[in-house]
């Protein structure tokens, strides 16, 4: 009895607790847990091109796992960082998985990516076969860059796989850099520095003084002579100081000559208000402000028009110390200008010691029967190829103390200033609108045998 009594009770308390178990919440229906979907995005780091940065991109609201696979062999790592930085030194194809587990279970995400001969690459044909430029040439290869391009993680793969030097295409000229009076501009230039810096590469400095790149308020200047001339000291003293030791060459004024027999210096603003000695003045300036900086002399059909070889070299010769080196642009095409021209242009260079810079190189294929061509054929294609061949042939046969860089003028053929310039179609660059290359880029190599 006693014992019934003691079951009797511990019911009572057992159904009491279970009762008050049955918290009104309960009786709700469970909250809807959704799946996440796992996604992540990579990235090259800037600084190191064998490191992926990747961004997990899931979207993570509410309790989760995420677990990655970095393709490296090392099995599964559960890490819920945002980003994650891993390195990949070893050549090869990896696979890359996110998994992403809530309680409505488990989604996973994969990417593949090919290391390369120098870093990473998330499109296999950017990565894979030929060796880069730069690694094949004993020189700076350089190209000609502008930072609307720098988001673009393809350009940006292959301008750090291909290219040890850059120099702004546009956005280091005076209309960018000091677009009005008392105002100087330089986001674009340090954007450029900058990439270049983290990357180990060259900096060419382009162009302090252009006819075709001055700001108009400098074109219908107010001041005095004097007031202008010391606005181009102020204006060159102020860009070559900031960039002092970070950007080692400067084309100081550009195209300076005319095409007008003779080659006198091109009627300018910069002729007008300073008077013939301008050239010079402008290179003091921006010696003064930098001692050990390389100046350059840069014009076009430097090669192929001997008068125009001559005086230039006349004009560096006039220099003296002031100039270090001579910029042949080489808008060139298939045809011209011959190797027998090119070898002079590096004969003088070398007689006059003075350092060589192919600095725009373009090859121009359409230039025959009314630019006709819709497409590069491939006969074009080879016989560019063979243009490249020779420049580079050349270059590289000449005494290294003398050689100082080449730069392409771009990198895809649609992206070509000479398009919108001759306005005809034209392919006149290293690698085609798909980003892949050309037999040009082949052409390139086979100089460097
Ligand atoms: C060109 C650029 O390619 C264009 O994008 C820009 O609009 C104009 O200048 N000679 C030079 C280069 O020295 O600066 C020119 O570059 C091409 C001709």
């Amino acid at each position: 009895m006693k014992y019934l009594k003691y079951l009797f009770l511990s019911l009572i308390i057992i159904s009491i607790a279970a009762c008050s178990d049955e918290d009104p919440d309960d009786m709700m229906p469970e909250p809807m847990i959704e799946l996440i979907q796992a996604a992540f995005t990579i990235d090259i780091s800037d600084s190191d091109p064998y490191t992926a940065i990747f961004t997990n991109t899931s979207d993570v609201s509410g309790d989760y796992t995420a677990v990655w696979d970095f393709g490296q062999g090392d099995g599964e790592v559960t890490d819920m960082s945002d980003q994650i930085s891993v390195r990949y030194p070893e050549a090869g194809d990896y696979t890359i998985t996110l998994q992403i587990t809530n309680e409505a279970g488990t989604t996973s995400a994969s990417e593949d990516i090919t290391v390369g001969d120098i870093g990473i690459c998330t499109d296999g044909a950017v990565c894979t076969g030929l060796p880069a430029l730069q690694s094949a040439a004993p020189f700076l290869v350089g190209m000609a860059v502008a930072t609307n391009k720098f988001g673009d993680q393809k350009y940006m793969n292959i301008l750090r796989r291909d290219f040890n030097s850059v120099t702004a295409e546009w956005q280091m000229k005076m209309n960018i850099m000091h677009p009005s009076e008392g105002v100087f501009s330089f986001d674009a230039a340090d954007a450029i520095v900058d990439l270049a810096e983290a990357n180990g590469m060259n900096v060419h400095g382009h162009a302090l003084i252009w006819h075709s790149a001055t700001p108009s308020w400098v074109e219908n200047f107010s001041g005095s002579d004097e007031e202008f001339e010391t606005m181009v000291k102020d204006y060159i003293t102020t860009v070559v100081s900031r960039y002092k030791g970070r950007v080692r060459s400067w084309d100081v004024v550009n195209e300076a000559l005319s095409d007008d027999a003779g080659h006198p210096l091109r009627e300018s603003v910069f002729l007008q208000r300073m008077g013939p000695d301008y050239v010079k003045k402008c290179h003091q300036w921006a010696r003064d402000a930098d001692p050990d900086v390389l100046l350059f002399y840069n014009d076009y059909n430097i090669a192929g028009v001997e008068s125009k070889r001559n005086a230039a070299f006349d004009l560096i010769e006039d220099l003296g110390d002031l100039a270090d080196g001579i910029g042949a642009q080489s808008h060139i095409n298939i045809n011209w200008p011959s190797a027998a021209q090119i070898q002079d242009l590096i004969d003088k260079t070398v007689a006059n010691d003075l350092l060589l810079h192919i600095s725009e190189i373009d090859v121009r294929t359409n230039t025959e029967d009314n630019a006709s061509l819709s497409s590069l054929s491939s006969a074009k294609a080879e016989a560019q190829a063979a243009k490249y061949k020779e420049v580079v042939s050349l270059f590289n046969a000449m005494p290294t103390e003398n050689q100082y860089a080449i730069t392409v003028w771009g990198l895809r053929d649609d992206q070509s200033w000479l398009i919108n310039f001759w306005g005809v179609p034209e392919w006149p660059l290293l690698y085609d609108a798909s980003y892949q290359r050309k037999l040009a880029y082949q052409g390139f190599l086979d100089g460097l045998e």
